[in-house]
């Protein structure tokens, strides 16, 4: 809970926002920039109160997509709704909204106090209610009694989170974070998305976070869109966008997989994927599918045994270890598979004491998966 406590006669404002939270509904948004195009037909909706992540790659257009939020610029078509009101032509600073970018954009003359009441001067705010806002604000970032201090005297990650407080201090109806740990080292980045996540939830504020970093998008939101080329592939809990990637673009984006290209056997229950020497390796589906369809399949790393003796029913490819790195909790290998004509990537969890892996380079290993940990994909 966040406290309420009474200031000169006034009733301090809660950090929270002020009305229930509002759904954020993106429908047919594109933008093109003279003949290239950023944003495609672009469909996204975040229910009130959630976080989704736009996760992509460079210049995919998610940027683009968040100003397109933010009212700085305007949709070629399509249109943008906040808690239901069609918000395409109101200005910025009308459409309710709170925003972080990767530099903190703090002003550096001015004191982290009035940083973070500056949104409440322009609004007209009393000073008293003013004052009592700011308080909430650093008690709730974690920086009581550093009010007077400078942003220049606080580290990357402090300054970030008054960037934070200065856009919630509004009580805005969306939080919109574009890259906003961009400029952190990683394990700031680490304990701020944890923060971070904890304050949305707290405050209940429906949020778009942009970025790039799969991991950021996999831990902190509830949905995660992944985009590509102005357009979004997929959208799901992260638990689904990763065992459950409908594209190969999505299952490589995300983490590592093992992707093979074949065609579907006679009877429709295996993978048939040409191999090395004319010779062929099948691939047992864990659904069956079209006799003879051109298909591709997804296999993470962590669903792949290996061992040195091939196991009943399951798939067994032989291979050789080609590298092998300990990474902590688990180890990595590349494996490869002469029968495939290709290296695969295994991950397994750290068994022996650590920094040891439990297989040599060079040494002769048996691969094997279940047709459970097989996903096929769209080979877009
Ligand atoms: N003002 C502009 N004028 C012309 N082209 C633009 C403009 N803004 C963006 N673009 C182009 O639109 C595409 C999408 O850009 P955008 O900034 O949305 O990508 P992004 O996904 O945010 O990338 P990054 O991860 O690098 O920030 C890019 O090809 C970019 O060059
Ligand atoms: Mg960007």
């Amino acid at each position: 809970m966040i406290s309420t406590t009474a200031h000169n006669g006034v009733d301090a404002p809660r950090p929270a926002r002020a009305g229930p939270a509002s759904d954020l509904v993106l429908s047919g948004v594109s933008k093109s920039y003279g003949s290239s195009v950023a944003v495609r037909h672009l469909d996204l909706s975040i229910e009130a109160g959630h976080l989704v992540a736009l996760l992509g790659p460079s210049g995919c257009g998610k940027t683009t997509t968040l100003r397109i939020v933010a009212g700085f610029e305007t949709p070629d078509t399509g249109e943008v709704r906040i808690g239901g009101v069609d918000v395409i032509d109101l200005p910025p600073h009308r459409r309710s909204l709170g925003m972080v970018f990767q530099n903190y954009s703090l002003f550096p003359h001015r004191t982290v106090a009035e940083n973070i009441g500056f949104g409440l001067r322009m609004a007209g705010v009393g000073r008293a209610e003013r004052d009592a806002r700011i308080q909430s604000m650093l008690d709730l970032i974690k920086l009581e009694g550093r009010g007077d201090t400078y942003p220049s005297q606080l580290s990357g990650g402090q300054q970030q989170r008054v960037a934070l407080a200065r856009s919630l201090v509004v009580n805005p109806k969306v939080l919109l974070l574009d890259e906003p740990l961009g400029a952190l080292d990683r394990s700031l980045r680490e304990s701020m998305q944890f923060e971070i996540r904890a304050m949305q939830q707290r405050l209940g504020i429906t949020t778009l976070l942009v970025t790039h970093d799969q991991e950021e998008a996999l831990s902190m939101a509830d949905r995660v869109a992944v985009m590509n080329a102005g357009r979004i592939l997929q959208v799901g809990a992260p638990s689904e966008i990763y065992d459950r990637p409908q594209t190969r673009f999505v299952a490589e984006f995300l983490g590592t997989s093992n992707i093979l290209e074949g065609r579907a056997s006679s009877d429709g229950r295996a993978l048939v994927v040409p191999a090395a020497a004319g010779g062929e390796i099948v691939v047992p589906l864990g659904e069956p599918r079209t006799p003879g369809e051109a298909l591709t399949i997804s296999v993470r790393p962590e669903r792949i045994a290996l061992g040195t003796e091939r196991q009943p029913s399951v798939v067994n490819i032989e291979g050789r270890v080609t590298g092998a790195i300990f990474r902590g909790t688990y180890a990595a290998y590349q494996v490869e598979a002469p029968g495939l004509g290709r290296e695969l990537f295994v991950y397994r969890q750290a068994d022996g004491p650590l920094g040891s892996v439990a297989f040599r380079l060079g040494e002769s290993v048996v691969l094997s998966w279940t047709p459970q940990d097989v996903v096929v994909v769209a080979s877009e």
